[in-house]
């Protein structure tokens, strides 16, 4: 079966987001990561390991009604980085973006390091180098401790 057709297992929407192209098996973290736990009054649709020409095997998460700010989009970066987002306004995709990465990460993760001055009562926020996208490295700012994919997904 064409990949064309397995997508049809989920219907076109009409507004909101549809981030397609997630590697297979990543999107119940591309949920985490963005805070939807099916308790807001948006559908979520799922679909996982449909075949894809470029992935082999993807997942698509489509919220309606919804439009990913730009905040929301780093953060799929840090999970999904080859995903795409596309914007749907009255079943129109409108806007398709790549999550990019920054170049250092502000805020967003914390630290593993207990002792890290960022997880102090001090004034620091939480900063990140990003060391490689995929997969995914991160370099503390202040103690220089690594955070892979794994320890992210578990903050969420
Ligand atoms: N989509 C949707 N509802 C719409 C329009 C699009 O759910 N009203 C979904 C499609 O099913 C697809 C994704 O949004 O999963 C992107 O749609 P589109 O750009 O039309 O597909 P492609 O051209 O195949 O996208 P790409 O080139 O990014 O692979
Ligand atoms: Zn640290």
């Amino acid at each position: 079966m064409m990949a064309e057709e397995k997508e049809l297992r989920v219907q076109k929407i009409k507004d909101g987001t549809v981030i397609d192209h997630i590697s297979a098996g990543e999107s119940l973290s591309v949920l985490k990561i963005l805070g939807i736990m099916g308790r807001e009054e948006n559908i979520v649709s799922i679909v996982m390991n449909v075949s894809s020409h470029s992935l082999g095997r993807k997942d698509i998460v489509k919220v309606e009604g919804r439009e990913l700010n730009p905040e929301e989009l780093d953060k799929i970066a840090l999970v999904a980085p080859r995903s795409t987002i596309n914007i749907v306004r009255n079943y129109v995709v409108v806007e398709k973006q790549k999550p990019r990465l920054p170049k250092m990460i502000k805020g967003i993760v914390k630290c593993a390091n207990v002792t890290c001055i960022s997880n102090s009562n001090e004034p620091a926020d939480s900063m990140f180098y990003v060391e490689n996208d995929d997969p995914l490295r991160l370099r503390c700012y202040y103690c220089s401790r690594y955070l892979e994919k794994d320890d992210i997904i578990r903050q969420f």
